[in-house]
């Protein structure tokens, strides 16, 4: 065998996110400001010459078998194998593949391990890139709502993507773009897991719903203030409006709080978006809301607040370092990446 007919070994790397301050922002074009953190997800192999894609993975003792090319990606079992099939089918894939998938991010804790599954996967799937990390990041959020149905925003695939380490990442939903910011040497950012989470399962797409018709009266919710909100006439619709507008408000305050070193203000503001996510928007859950009262009842935690889309999942907190001893200390990392060898 000559050394051109050897197997392309690849291995995509993608971590997972916690999201710091902006939640249910994004898909109404908002700004968040996550970090991704240090816990991945790794696709490992080779291409090859079969018309199958066979994955694989440490957390499923079924690999995924997806026939190629991918026609109706509803014929995938449901669950990873169709989001692999989601993602064959995006990039239109006619080679197999045969590999691994090995993770650290836990499954449905919120920490967004369905997005480092999917950017790992195209990474390692992709023959015609590399494409810029929002291309990928929208190729990824596309293939998320064919498997799931889940109408999700781009935070989670964009910061698992671009995520700087040190840094925060402030996005801007409405165009993708990103600046990192970066995190004060003294901050400290811990996360406890609460509750096991669906996004599919929950209310998410009855949230997504209420912003369009909020927009459909006011206008883009990025643009409105409050004062337009409260000319909303439904009480329902004019606080999940209020919380869109006040957290991308918050969104930019944290920002500069952080930019100053001032971990008092940003840890206010990430505490009033969780009373902003438990009253107008109304994702939160008691068992949410009591792990975030025992992190502020701790001396040297600055704010805490849930994580994510809510309804279970983790709550996170900025502390002073060594604060808190029994919740995961998380550590700001690079964004995914891609190595072929062989
Ligand atoms: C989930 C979605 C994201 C975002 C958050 C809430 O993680 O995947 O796009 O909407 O919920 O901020």
């Amino acid at each position: 065998m000559s050394p051109s007919d050897a197997a392309v070994i690849v291995e995509a790397r993608a971590p997972g996110r916690v999201n710091l301050i902006g939640d249910h922002t994004d898909y109404t074009g908002g700004l968040a400001l996550p970090i991704a953190i240090d816990r991945h997800t790794v696709v490992r192999g080779a291409s090859n010459d079969s018309p199958l894609l066979t994955l694989h993975s440490d957390q499923d003792p079924n690999p995924a078998e997806v026939p190629l090319p991918v026609g109706n990606v509803l014929d995938a079992d449901p669950g990873w194998p169709r989001l692999v099939a989601a993602l064959a089918h995006l990039l239109q894939l006619r080679r197999g593949f045969a590999g691994t998938v090995t993770s650290t991010i836990p499954i449905g804790a919120g920490l967004s391990s369905s997005a480092a599954l999917e950017v790992s996967l195209a990474l390692a799937f992709d023959q015609d890139g590399p494409r810029s990390p929002l291309a990928m990041a929208r190729l990824c959020q596309e293939a998320e709502h064919l498997a799931t149905g889940a109408p999700t925003g781009i935070m989670d695939q964009l910061v698992s993507l671009a995520g700087v380490a040190g840094h925060g990442l402030l996005l801007d939903c409405a165009v993708g773009e990103y600046e990192p910011i970066p995190l004060p040497p003294e901050a400290e950012i811990v996360v406890r897991f609460v509750a096991e989470r669906r996004v599919a399962d929950s209310a998410y797409a009855d949230r997504v719903r209420a912003c369009a018709l909020a927009e459909a009266e006011i206008g883009p919710l990025r643009l409105a203030d409050e004062q337009s909100v409260a000319a909303l006439s439904d009480p329902i619709l004019r606080s999940r409006a209020r919380h869109v507008v006040t957290e991308n408000r918050r969104v930019r305050d944290f920002a500069v709080a952080l930019g100053a070193g001032d971990l008092g203000a940003a840890g206010r503001l990430m505490t009033e978006s969780h009373a902003s996510l438990r009253d107008d928007y109304q994702v939160s859950t008691p068992q949410l809301d009591r792990a975030v009262s025992a992190f502020l009842g701790t001396p040297g935690v600055f704010g805490a607040r849930l994580t994510g889309a809510g309804f279970g999942g983790c709550v996170v907190a900025l502390t002073k370092p060594g604060a808190v001893d029994d919740a995961l200390v998380v550590q700001a990392v690079d964004g995914a990446t891609v190595i072929h060898s062989g």
